[in-house]
């Protein structure tokens, strides 16, 4: 074979452990340290007067365009409607004029991906695409290619292609930021000196893996389980549970904190294990109240947080300590335990983990 396991089990645990490498791989093709700013590719458009994003995609890379959408409105005030490709080529989206599509696809081919940027394209709209696969269909069909430096993905659950995802879609948050003028050139240099940071923060977090282990064994026992964030860690929430169901087949939820007073809490019992990912950022006091309310109804609840100590072990059924990091770095690293806890979940449970039944890694058909 072209790329092997090297001295993983899985494909999907070498890729895992790839991400700090592709990352900085990524990111080296975007920064540049030396100026401390963002260098896309030339656009075909100007970045400054696009005032409407529209983002669309399937599965993982879906949630790779939500966390942009919190970027891009935080850091560049331009209004971002975010798709799943299925919904939006049949929904008769309006296009702004001179608007901005944004397609994000590791493979390039995704059926429902590729007729929505055809839809777009027809639609007026600017061409953009994230691509891990240079030579394929949307990157030869957009107007500009945004390219992720991921190598090969092979595990059929993405893991490093999103990571890689998301380094392409901050580095334009921030270019956008920049280029309508809601971000100063030092707030550029330090946004760019945080991204760099990010590959040797996650080679740390990947070192602390075992600490995953027992939870995953706790996790494969369960019939339910509930991913839960905030703000630009919910995305990471539903890409928590997306990627725990593909391959441990554990029916799993993506949950807002907020939102599940509105539902999901009527499940709530002593066999419902609740991954709650809270880092102390301005919404912290927020999660605490809605992971309280979890605990109140003998949710078993396994926080992943720089801040653990907001509950005592005795309380929690778990728990995984993360570094701070601020709302431009925290879902690069966040989206490790996540894809951890599915790893080691469906290996206790002993399921096919790179070639999980029913998927395929690239949906070439509607
Ligand atoms: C399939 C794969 C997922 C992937 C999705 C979108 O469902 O199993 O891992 O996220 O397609 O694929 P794309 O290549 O467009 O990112």
């Amino acid at each position: 074979a072209l790329v092997d396991k090297g001295n993983h089990r899985h494909f999907m645990q070498k890729e895992i452990f790839e991400q700090p490498t592709v990352v900085a791989q990524t990111l080296g093709r975007l920064l540049d340290p030396n100026t401390g700013s963002v260098r896309l590719p030339d656009l075909p458009f100007d970045l400054g007067s696009v005032k409407r994003i529209t983002i669309v995609a399937c599965g993982t890379s879906f949630y790779a365009g939500m966390v942009a959408k919190y970027w891009i409105e935080k850091f560049a005030r331009v209004g971002v409607d975010v798709d799943i490709a299925s919904e939006f080529r049949y929904r008769d989206p309006v296009y702004e004029t001179g608007g901005l599509a944004l397609f994000i696809s590791q493979s390039g081919e995704t059926a429902d991906t590729l007729a929505a940027l055809r839809h777009a394209k027809a639609g007026g709209q600017h061409i953009a695409a994230v691509v891990n696969v240079p030579q394929s269909t949307m990157a030869r069909e957009a107007d500009v290619v945004l390219p992720t430096y991921a190598g090969p993905e092979i595990g059929v659950a993405s893991t490093k292609a999103f990571t890689c995802q998301l380094a392409v879609l901050a580095s334009f948050a921030v270019a956008l930021g920049r280029a309508k003028g809601h971000v100063s050139e030092a707030e550029e240099a330090k946004m760019v000196a945080d991204l760099e940071r990010i590959p040797s923060q996650m080679a740390k977090i990947l070192h602390h893996q075992e600490d995953l282990v027992d939870i995953a064994r706790k996790l494969a026992k369960a019939r339910d389980i509930l991913f839960v964030g905030r703000g630009i860690h919910y995305p990471i929430a539903m890409e928590g549970a997306l990627k725990l169901k593909e391959i441990s087949y554990i029916h799993a939820e993506g949950y807002a904190a907020g939102e599940l007073k509105h539902g999901p809490i009527a499940l709530i019992d002593e066999n419902v294990p609740v991954i709650g990912l809270a880092p102390s950022d301005g919404l912290f006091d927020k999660s605490l109240s809605n992971l309280q309310e979890i605990m109140a109804r003998k949710g078993r609840l396994i926080l992943v947080s720089d801040h653990l100590t907001a509950f005592t072990e005795n309380e929690m059924h778990g728990s995984f300590a993360m570094p701070s990091a601020s709302d431009l770095t925290s879902p690069f690293l966040y989206a490790l335990p996540v894809q951890l806890l599915a790893y080691h979940t469906a290996v206790e449970k002993g399921t096919d983990v790179d070639q999980p039944r029913n998927l395929a890694k690239a949906v070439t058909v509607e």
